[in-house]
């Protein structure tokens, strides 16, 4: 397949990205979301074509207090990788401890958070707030980058304020201080997850570097994706909310950018067939009852395309025990499958 002008095989000729010495064997990322990370959503997106794994932000200094501790909850099977590590953190000792520690227990990738928002972690300086001190950064990533032989990236916003839109800046800085890749979510501080995701800025920030850079925000659809890429030249696509119980979207973009194929969303079978997967793989690592508490956060997900918020809180919020969710999702399934046949719909697509 030739790539086109549009997205259509757009990675064909070269579905890999390289990240220093790490090569991903595709161009289309999970994203790191805090409570949505374990080993189940890290081996559906990876088995559904996400180029790597990556942890949710861990603080560098928890890492560092309890060590292995912490690492327990980035317990992983042997196929998640190549795995990042996301850590939030600013002072430069901890933060080399912190990537020595990743190197040690076979991280490929570390990566420094400077994109969260939240008043708790802004305070500490940490996460976005480190957009606005570029050459404390510069500084503080000069020395991960020397202290470890893992490629070291970033994970950005576009920067404070819609006055602030510094990320362009913040890119050279941390290219400058060896930093591989970067991805950046095309929103500021401010903007948190509301308003548009700015294509402007991390096209900004692709014509800033020549390291990879990483687009990221608001991908739902193929189409989605193809916008960003088109408006931006941004060499990989990262997706967070649009994947979470819909890992097969992962392989929808694949499927695009790389054969030139529209899939379509996955079948409601095939729906179905994951959301079993993901409650076993819960099951196998957690245990009926802690697996049940985090398949609760998922149900709704699977379901969202076509029940709404209140009709699913209505069949699926009072159940606990994994039996009865498994049993009250199939059942929503089927039911959904009934009236598609019944209105003429083909099952087969959402
Ligand atoms: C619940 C939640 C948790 C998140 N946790 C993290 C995190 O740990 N680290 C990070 O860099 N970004 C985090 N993010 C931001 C996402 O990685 C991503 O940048 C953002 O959701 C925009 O992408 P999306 O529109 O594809 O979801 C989080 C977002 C959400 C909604």
């Amino acid at each position: 397949m030739i790539a086109s002008a549009d997205g259509c095989g757009r990675w064909a000729a070269d579905p890999w990205l390289r990240i220093g010495a790490v090569t991903l064997d595709h161009r289309v990322l999970m994203a790191p979301m805090v409570n949505y990370n374990e080993t189940s959503i890290r081996q559906l997106a990876r088995r559904f074509g996400s180029g790597w794994v990556i942890s949710e932000m861990i603080h560098v200094d928890q890492l560092l207090a309890h060590g292995r501790g912490v690492l327990r909850v980035l317990e992983r099977e042997p196929q998640e990788r190549p795995f990042a590590l996301q850590v939030a953190g600013r002072e430069e000792a901890e933060l080399v401890a912190g990537a020595r520690l990743a190197e040690e227990e076979g991280f490929a990738l570390y990566d420094l958070n400077m994109g969260c928002p939240t008043r708790k972690q802004v305070r500490r300086g940490v996460g976005v707030a480190l957009m606005r001190e570029p050459a404390h950064v510069h500084r503080v990533l000069r020395s991960v980058v020397r202290a470890v032989s893992i490629p070291v990236t970033v994970k950005m916003r576009a920067g404070w304020d819609a006055c602030q839109m510094n990320a362009a800046e913040v890119a050279r800085a941390v290219e400058d201080a060896g930093v591989a890749a970067i991805a950046v979510h095309g929103r500021t501080k401010m903007d948190w997850y509301g308003g548009d995701c700015s294509h402007e800025v991390i096209r900004s920030v692709k014509e800033a570097v020549r390291v990879p850079v990483i687009g990221n925000g608001d991908v739902r659809t193929v189409d989605d994706a193809e916008r960003m890429v088109r408006a931006t030249g941004c060499d990989a696509v990262m997706v967070g909310r649009a994947a979470v119980g819909h890992p097969w979207f992962f392989a929808e973009l694949v499927a695009w950018f790389e054969r030139g194929e529209r899939t379509g969303p996955a079948s409601l079978e095939a729906r179905r067939a994951t959301f079993d997967e993901q409650a076993a793989l819960l099951e196998d690592r957690f245990g009926e009852k802690l697996a049940a508490r985090r398949l609760r956060l998922y149900m709704f997900h699977y379901v969202r395309d076509f029940l709404t918020r209140g009709e699913a809180l209505l069949r699926l919020g009072p159940l606990h025990g994994l039996g009865p969710i498994r049993e009250a999702v199939h059942d929503c399934f089927e039911a959904e499958t009934r009236a598609r046949l019944e209105e003429g719909e083909p099952a087969a697509t959402t």
